[in-house]
């Protein structure tokens, strides 16, 4: 036996949970509730592949896996199995934070073993999970000193669609995963139309590809949504569109260093190839596949990791009022103005305080390809006093938070972030948002190339052991990887607020938030920057925000982070108290979110309840259509009376001539009422339930 296959039985038994091992012969992997069914088989050419069921529906028609290995034939058939092993697991775990507090990991799997017949006899394995939300599936290869090394140019792994369904998409992009959703049939995706949209610092769409995660509806309506879980050490995967034939295949992002996309030594194991599977939209929003498929939590104090506000020197930047640089003259980062922040955030109750263009070398910044030694991240501009401002937070109880734009030049922040880590730590700063904005240094690699991966990993284990969590932006996207670190606590990875600012295409439309709910969120906590108060920016030569006042609010409950930026300007809040008051009473720790109403694009209603008190927060996100539905309060305690307070659009708002306008109204309700839910267009609604002692 060679060393490969004792190495993948091995593998193999890790897994295994009966005692006695299954001759092979394939098999079907059920989910618990029997609903979704996994159906793989060897067709006639050795292929290997599956059709995937849902309630008795064919969701995926024969799908095939293949890899094509450096100066390598494709391995992708004349293939026979050499092993089938089953296992099941039921396991209930508890998060450091998140949308809920407890988790149930409970799957049916099947680890399949597979070598060519024919030289030269490569050997691998597949493994299949089905749980009640999805599927997932991965490959291991075990190391081989006598074989070449693991340098994938390509992963051929297939999605075959049954029809032409609708889907929501963002193209493939290499660099970035700022752009807007389209809505299109499958048949009709066209990812090379984005290839102009120039007011991104970087870009890069090589092929008709969409980003994951996308999301489509069938004509059953049974949505389906592709993702990728415990994405640590590898190329990330776009999903190649063959529009004639409804198919998708995995399209990784490469590099222009290298032939291959992965290089790889010892044993590896790909990420796991998600599909999300529910019979209506709603049914994709409580997913926890994604943190299943990662292993547990890595850290052993999470004490200290808690959801958060935090409000900052970062909205007058978008708005041109102040700049990130001393050298413009309207430097925002100056000691007087972060107390005034501090006090602020102390006088309102919000956690954090961000504050960005602190230090050098801003100056500059999106000034092209001279980056490398441009930030430095441990020496403030003479007008920002950095240890007057933290021990002024720290006397205030604010937790300052750290600023990192690494202007995606790579060796400058590896050479300079451990030292930037223990100032951070001298100051009693214990959070960093990040930024990779441009193209990365090293030329010829993307931001979801694995080079970038393996770098983005680094400092999440980095700051891990400096007890430091992150918010990161132009990050790699999220693939549940907060269950091992929960110190990786938020990310942007989407076209956020800033783009409201100034987008010179008008900025987000109504529907962005109610499509997000759908697909970006589906991977992981968002910072979004919700909570513009001032929605008309005309004042400042920018856009006026498609929202109204309810909707900008609503989205800390809708969207799910466990840090939350309080983005606008102090004089806009204080304009707007209600918006101070909703604030002050919210909380971002859920023992139990509970997805309400939703159709992808069109909106979005979730109910969220504290973890520290049991109040429920409900929060409603419309798309262009205005929006009236009942919603059942049969989620409450029996025998419980709970304070009501509801904020919503009036007759008279409008996102466009009125959008301030709201409706403030109480009363109590108990289970089993029913609350009208009205949203206008771009609008939103809230509802808070505080249960009343007797
Ligand atoms: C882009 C980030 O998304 C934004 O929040 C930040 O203000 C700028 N980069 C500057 O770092
Ligand atoms: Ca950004």
């Amino acid at each position: 036996m060679s060393a490969a296959i004792r190495l993948l039985l091995a593998l193999g038994s890790l897994f295994f949970l009966s005692s006695c091992s299954v001759k092979p012969s394939l098999r079907a992997v059920q989910s618990p509730d029997e609903r979704i069914s996994l159906e793989p088989f060897l067709n006639g050419n050795g292929k290997f592949g599956y059709r995937l069921f849902f309630n008795g529906e064919m969701v995926l028609d024969s799908s095939f896996f293949g890899f094509e290995f450096h100066q390598q034939p494709l391995l992708a058939s004349g293939l026979e199995l050499l092993f089938v092993e089953p296992y099941s697991h039921d396991e209930t775990w508890e998060q450091a934070w998140g949308e809920q507090r407890t988790v149930r990991d409970h799957h049916n799997g099947l680890l399949i073993g597979l070598q060519e017949v024919k030289e030269p006899f490569r050997a691998f394995s597949i493994e299949f999970r089905a749980f009640d939300d999805g599927v997932g599936m991965r490959y291991h290869f075990a190391a081989d000193p006598s074989a070449e090394p693991f340098r994938l140019m390509e992963e051929h792994s297939s999605f075959q669609l049954t029809e032409d369904p609708t889907v929501w998409w963002q193209p493939g992009d290499w660099d970035i995963y700022e752009h807007l959703y389209t809505r299109s049939a499958f048949s009709a995706i066209d990812a090379l139309a984005y290839r102009n949209k120039t007011e991104l610092a970087q870009t890069y769409i090589p092929f008709n590809a969409v980003n994951t995660p996308v999301t489509m509806k069938l004509a059953s309506g049974t949505h389906l949504s592709f993702h990728e879980a415990a994405l640590t050490d590898f190329a990330g995967m776009t999903l190649k569109i063959e529009p004639e034939k409804l198919r998708m295949k995995s399209g990784l992002v490469g590099s222009l260093r290298t032939p291959w996309k992965v290089e790889r030594t010892g044993d590896v194991s790909s990420p796991w190839r998600t599909i999300l599977i529910a019979e209506d939209a709603k049914g994709l929003l409580n997913s926890t596949l994604t943190l299943n498929l990662n292993e547990p939590n890595q850290m052993e104090d999470v004490s200290w990791i808690k959801p958060m506000l935090y409000s900052g020197i970062w909205w007058e930047m978008h708005l041109g009022t102040h700049g990130w640089d001393m050298a413009g003259g309207k430097h925002g980062a100056t000691t007087q103005r972060a107390l005034m922040r501090i006090d602020f955030c102390a006088e309102n109750g919000i956690e954090g305080m961000l504050v960005e263009g602190w230090n050098t070398g801003w100056e500059g910044w999106l000034g092209g390809d001279e980056r490398e030694g441009l930030f430095d991240f441990v020496t403030p501009y003479p007008d920002y006093d950095l240890p007057l401002v933290a021990q002024y937070a720290r006397s205030k109880g604010v937790q300052l938070i750290m600023h990192h734009e690494t202007s995606a030049a790579i060796s400058t922040y590896e050479s300079q972030m451990e030292k930037a880590f223990e100032l951070m730590r001298s100051l009693g700063i214990r959070h960093v948002k990040t930024g990779y904005v441009g193209k990365v240094l090293p030329k010829g690699e993307f931001h979801h190339g694995q080079f970038m991966v393996q770098h983005y990993r680094k400092v999440v284990e980095t700051a891990a052991r400096y007890g430091i969590a992150l918010d990161v932006h132009e990050p790699i996207k999220a693939t549940g990887i907060r269950r091992t670190w929960p110190n990786m606590m938020t990310r942007e990875g989407l076209r956020g607020q800033e783009f409201n600012a100034w987008s010179p295409d008008g900025g987000n439309p109504p529907n962005h938030l109610p499509t997000v709910a759908f697909t970006r969120m589906l991977a992981g906590p968002v910072d979004y920057t919700p909570g513009i108060v001032q929605l008309d920016l005309q004042t400042y030569n920018r856009n006026k925000i498609q929202n109204t006042l309810v909707h900008q609010l609503a989205a800390y409950i809708a969207i799910y982070s466990p840090m939350h930026m309080v983005p606008d300007l102090i004089e806009n809040y204080e304009a707007e108290p209600v918006s101070l008051e909703f604030l002050k009473s919210l909380t971002l720790d859920w023992e139990r979110s509970i997805p309400l109403l939703g159709e992808v694009g069109e909106y979005v209603v979730m109910a969220r309840q504290a973890k520290e008190n049991g109040s429920w927060y409900i929060g409603g996100l419309n798309g262009d259509v205005d929006f009236d539905q009942l919603v059942a309060l049969d989620f409450l305690e029996e025998n419980q009376t709970y304070q009501l307070i509801i904020l919503s659009d009036t007759e008279e708002t409008d996102c466009d001539k009125n959008p301030n306008a709201f409706l403030y109204t109480s009363g109590t309700v108990e289970k089993g009422n029913k609350l009208a839910v009205t949203m206008k267009r771009g609008g939103g609604f809230i509802a808070v339930l505080h249960p009343l002692q007797d």
